[in-house]
């Protein structure tokens, strides 16, 4: 199959790769022949039927993180079902959605409510799109061109003032899963006051987050996590100068003081991740539940 316009326009200008990483010319041939060992591992998929139609290509998922994407996507969306109470009649939005890792599990149990994902990747919109809206209208998928050094280098929007293309009180949970940790502090003071703007009061807003105590910020001083966060600047701790949205780690009480501003207060004690007690890899983030009042 050929590759979507939308989907050559991105691939070229997005790295997902951090260019603090791709500095030297050997990086930059590794990344690149990576990007090449998936292409080549996606027609051999499809040549043996190995491709699945609610699993997007491996050329695709590779920018969402680690892990098997059904194992993870259903494990999330488990937590969201049991821990947080979340019903097959409500209705869901997903910002920085990917490639629908939380849709895909979920277009079997939201089945009178609704879900909205946006995301700043085209190709991976276009791929939701063809995949889950064509088979289930009530998941719907929205592009947004903000400008993301990682994903999406040549945006035009800014996540600052950026308006979730979403009416206020129009959903029972918002998701942001991978997403706090590539944004800057404006930029998550508005995601969290747009969170709060779109939930019914009473609704949840569900996170994963790098989050720091001051036990923790010990041990980040110390590069005793699986992570590093090199740089700190009071309210949050970055990973790389040159490219901070790369990965950005928050103090709790920033957050808080941040949601509390909006309406919205701590549901419950953050589950802690594996990344900070420990230097072992892979490493999981912390979970964040914020309700509305
Ligand atoms: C680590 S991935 C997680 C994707 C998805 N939530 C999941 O769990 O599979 C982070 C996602 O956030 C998206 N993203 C980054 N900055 C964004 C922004 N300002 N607004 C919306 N999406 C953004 C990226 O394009 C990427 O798809």
């Amino acid at each position: 199959m050929g590759a979507s316009r939308s989907e050559l326009k991105s691939l070229r200008s997005t790295k997902y790769t951090s260019s603090a990483r791709t500095e030297g010319g050997i990086e930059r041939l590794r990344a690149l022949g990576y990007r090449s060992g998936l292409r080549a591992l996606d027609l051999a998929d499809r040549a043996l039927g190995r491709d699945r139609k609610m699993v997007p290509p491996r050329r695709y998922r590779r920018f969402i993180g680690n892990g098997d994407f059904t194992k993870v996507g259903t494990s999330i969306t488990q937590y969201m079902r049991a821990e947080l109470g979340l019903l097959p009649s409500h209705d869901v939005l997903d910002a920085g959605c990917g490639v629908g890792r939380i849709a895909v599990p979920l277009t079997s149990y939201l089945t009178e409510g609704s879900y909205l994902g946006f995301d700043i990747v085209p190709h991976a919109i276009d791929w939701c799109h063809s995949a889950i809206t064509s088979r289930h209208p009530n998941f719907r998928f929205s592009h947004v061109d903000i400008k993301q050094e990682i994903y999406n280098p040549e945006g035009t929007l800014t996540s600052a003032d950026f308006r979730f293309p979403a009416d206020g009180q129009a959903f029972d949970m918002v998701a942001l899963v991978g997403l706090i940790s590539h944004l800057l502090p404006d930029e998550v003071d508005n995601y969290v006051a747009e969170s709060a703007r779109v939930l019914r009061p009473g609704g949840k807003c569900f996170a994963t987050a790098y989050l720091v105590d001051d036990m923790v910020a010990e041990r980040v001083r110390e590069g005793r996590t699986a992570f590093t966060f090199t740089h700190s600047r009071g309210t949050h701790f970055i990973h790389s100068e040159q490219e901070p949205t790369y990965a950005i780690a928050y103090r709790l009480d920033h957050i808080q003081e941040v949601a509390a501003r909006h309406g919205l207060r701590l549901e419950r004690e953050p589950q802690l991740g594996t990344w900070s007690s420990s230097t072992a890899r892979p490493a999981s983030m912390d979970l964040l539940v914020l309700e509305r009042a």
